[in-house]
């Protein structure tokens, strides 16, 4: 994996204009001093709560409180991950990403590689032809000549070197296959063939390369599936078995199946069913839902109906709670016991099969059946361990409507007040880990207007005395004040994306589009008043430390000096 340099970032986000991003795709008008305003795409409204600031570089809605900068709007509309937002504003620019490369590189990823992998598959569509036995199995599955084709299924030969022959007939080769995943490494240094005596299922990625394979054995035996180890081609957290050939069979999905199994994918599309997808024999990741958010706005599940499929399920829907917006929808559909989607779309054909999709549960309903399951309504104390559970993983939902109405079922169920639920979590004070005092008002006011336009920063000469206080909050402003004089952020959004992986990030945000009261002529002056205030607050507590600590008859001289100068020095003006 290389990474992108943070500093080309930067430069990224000075060269992009989040008005002019936005609006390719949102309808704007202007407010007032570079403000504009839209309904906001994030969630369905009427009146406009989606706020952009040109001088701040950040958006934020005030209905549904998505917010960020370019970065953050790219991935959030158009759904894309972090590298691949950074990809679109590079070639939105015209700028060429610089890739620095870590201490363990990984072995690069060549074009050799993709068409080594797609004439492998070729390779092993032609060894099926061959094989009676092979044909033979997949008869016996009933999967017909068609679908084998469109999923380019195939054979790989009883042999332990026929592959290794076939296409490893030069070192450079042979180690290209190794990276690939395609053949072992013996102790003395030899290779043999990963795959031996099994169908062979090429997992494409979205853009249709071959990137790795699954392979079944034909009689009974261990493993009954054998995949393709992760390699730099193929990673199982973010492919899914099947999603080329649905966007290949549609042109827009209006949702998405998630199964278990290769040959669930298969037998549903031979059915007509051809909005299916696998997981690769692991459970399902963000990363896979965001993936197919991009294509389709409703996803889902398909389980057993045993107890093994809806613990599965739960946690599926504890992945998938973050993600849940107003526009998209989750569900959950549970099959009968000892079914799979393959024995069953084969039993009871199409409709059958089309009218459990229709009725499959909605999120809420399934988050509640399983809630209530874990806890006893009855009584008293189970409804307070049902509330307290349920609430836990509500917090979790964006805030929307969907959030809204969850908190208003869970109240029903409950027999309680929905206020009572939602009220107390909201903005004003900023929560560091453990706040032993309620932040002075002059620090939240500082780190706001700072946090909102950085520039300030260069206002302040003298640097904020750095002592161990019991002042939370006043580190990050130490540090806010130290980074922004040392990378010069333009603005509030090139602020925010240096702290993107930071705790702090959240309240940054918070603080970048609190409504903080202070005309704009007056900004600065209110800002170096607030750091007065700080520093006077700080040399206080200072003073006090040592006067303590000299109670104690601990002061050691150099600190004797120091209470001293601090006592004698003039206040700040
Ligand atoms: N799987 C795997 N390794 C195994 C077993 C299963 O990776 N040893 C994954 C495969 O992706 C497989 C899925 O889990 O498709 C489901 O496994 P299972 O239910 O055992 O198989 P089926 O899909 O029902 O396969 P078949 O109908 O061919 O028996
Ligand atoms: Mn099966």
């Amino acid at each position: 994996m290389s990474q992108i340099p943070r500093e080309f970032i930067q430069l990224l986000l000075a060269r992009t204009e989040l008005v002019n991003l936005i609006t390719n795709r949102v309808q704007l008008r202007k407010k007032s001093n570079n403000n504009y305003f839209a309904c906001c795409p994030f969630h369905t409204e009427k009146s406009a709560s989606f706020s952009v600031s040109q001088p701040k570089q950040f958006y934020h809605c005030f209905g549904c409180g998505a917010h960020g900068n370019a970065i953050d709007f790219l991935m959030q509309y158009d759904r894309l991950s972090f590298p691949e937002a950074i990809e679109a504003l590079a070639k939105l620019t015209g700028m060429e990403i610089p890739h620095e490369s870590k201490v363990s590189a990984k072995p690069a990823i060549s074009v050799d590689m993709y068409a080594l992998l797609a004439n492998i598959a070729k390779y092993y569509q032609t060894e099926l032809r061959n094989s009676e036995h092979a044909i033979g199995y997949l008869k016996k599955r009933a999967i017909t000549g068609s679908v084998a084709r469109d999923f380019c299924i195939g054979y790989a030969p009883h042999s332990w070197d026929h592959l290794l022959h076939t296409f490893g007939k030069t070192p450079a080769l042979k180690q290209q296959l190794l990276a690939t995943g395609m053949l072992i490494k013996k102790e003395d240094g030899g290779h043999y063939d990963r795959f031996r005596d099994r169908i062979m299922f090429p997992i494409h990625d979205c853009r249709g390369r071959v990137i790795g394979f699954g392979g079944r054995i034909l009689e009974k035996g261990e493993p009954k599936y054998l995949n393709s180890p992760e390699t730099p081609l193929f990673q199982k957290g973010h492919e899914l078995y099947g999603l080329y050939q649905a966007l290949q069979a549609n042109r827009q999905m209006k949702r998405v199946l998630i199964v278990e199994g290769y040959m669930d994918v298969i037998a549903l599309f031979q059915h007509e069913i051809t909005y299916a997808v696998a997981t690769l024999g692991t459970a399902t990741s963000a990363h896979h839902l965001q993936l197919l958010f991009r294509y389709t706005s409703e996803i889902i599940f398909c389980f057993d109906g045993d107890q093994a499929g809806r613990t599965a399920a739960w946690r599926a829907l504890l992945v998938a709670l973050p993600l849940v917006r107003d526009d998209i929808q989750i569900r959950f559909m549970f099959l009968p016991e000892g079914e799979d989607p393959d024995t069953l779309v084969r039993k009871e054909g199409k409709l059958n099969f089309e009218y459990r999709i229709q009725n499959a549960l909605s999120l809420s309903s399934f988050f509640f059946q399983a809630v209530s399951a874990q806890s006893d309504l009855s009584n008293m104390d189970g409804r307070a361990r049902f509330i307290s559970m349920a609430k836990k993983h509500l917090d979790q939902l964006p805030a929307g409507i969907l959030q809204k109405m969850m908190f208003e079922e869970l109240a029903k169920k409950a027999h309680i007040d929905a206020a009572q639920l939602t009220k107390p979590q909201r903005i004003a004070s900023y929560r560091n880990p453990a706040p032993k005092a309620r932040a002075p008002s002059s620090l939240r006011l500082a780190l706001t207007l700072l946090v909102q336009e950085p520039q300030l920063a260069d206002s302040i000469n003298e640097a904020m005395p750095a002592v161990a206080l019991e002042m939370p909050g006043i580190e990050l402003l130490i540090e806010l004040i130290e980074n922004i004089k040392h990378y010069v952020f333009p603005n509030t959004g090139a602020l925010l994306e240096h702290w993107r992986d930071r705790k702090e990030k959240k309240l940054l945000e918070k603080l970048a589009h609190a409504e903080h009261m202070v005309p704009e002529t007056g900004i600065k002056n209110e800002f170096l008043g607030a750091i007065t205030q700080l520093k006077k607050l700080i040399r206080n507590q200072q003073i006090k430390q040592l006067l303590e600590k000299a109670g104690r008859g601990e002061l050691s001289s150099e600190e004797k000096q120091l209470l001293h100068e601090l006592i004698h020095t003039k206040e700040y003006p």
